[in-house]
């Protein structure tokens, strides 16, 4: 297990405390209007199926776990109530993150991220996805 410096510090950045905090400030609004849609962008490198020490990337993918928990807490908090809480992973994507040698487009990484946040009424709740396409914890 090794630490990657750009991971760590997009872990340290992009932690779960932080959506968390932003959940319980926004989630209970949404749901007194009966409506929201919360997109958490996650990672398969967070998925608990199949995790492995290969990545060498253990803060990030404790993180991105981590936010996988916090959809699935909201999600279930929210039930009923018309607001949909799911997890994406938008796949290996160019951006200053990913770098230039990823295979997709910023908007391509973007189009599962879209889909769920424009979902019309009666959509999917407490999932992770990836190519509009459910995915393993
Ligand atoms: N790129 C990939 O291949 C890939 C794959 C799987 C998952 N993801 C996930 O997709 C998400 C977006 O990643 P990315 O590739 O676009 O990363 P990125 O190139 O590092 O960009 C992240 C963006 O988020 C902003 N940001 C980070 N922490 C912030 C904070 N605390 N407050 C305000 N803004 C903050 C950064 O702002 P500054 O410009 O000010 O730094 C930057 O604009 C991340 O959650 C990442 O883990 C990415």
């Amino acid at each position: 297990m090794g630490p990657h410096p750009a991971a760590a510090h997009a872990a340290a950045r992009d932690s779960a405390c932080v959506k968390s905090r932003l959940c319980q400030a926004l989630v209970p609004l949404m749901m007194k209007a009966g409506y929201g849609r919360v997109v958490n962008v996650s990672s398969s490198l967070g998925q608990l199926n199949g995790m492995t020490d290969e990545e060498r990337v253990p803060a990030y993918q404790l993180s991105k776990a981590a936010l996988n928990a916090v959809t699935l807490m909201v999600a279930d908090a929210a039930l009923g109530k018309n607001v949909m809480v799911n997890s994406v992973c938008p796949g290996w994507t160019r951006t200053d993150l990913g770098g230039p040698d990823a295979p997709q487009s910023a908007e391509e990484g973007a189009v599962t991220i879209v889909w769920l946040a424009t979902h019309p009424n009666g959509g999917p709740t407490g999932g992770f996805f990836r190519d509009k396409k459910r995915i393993k914890w």
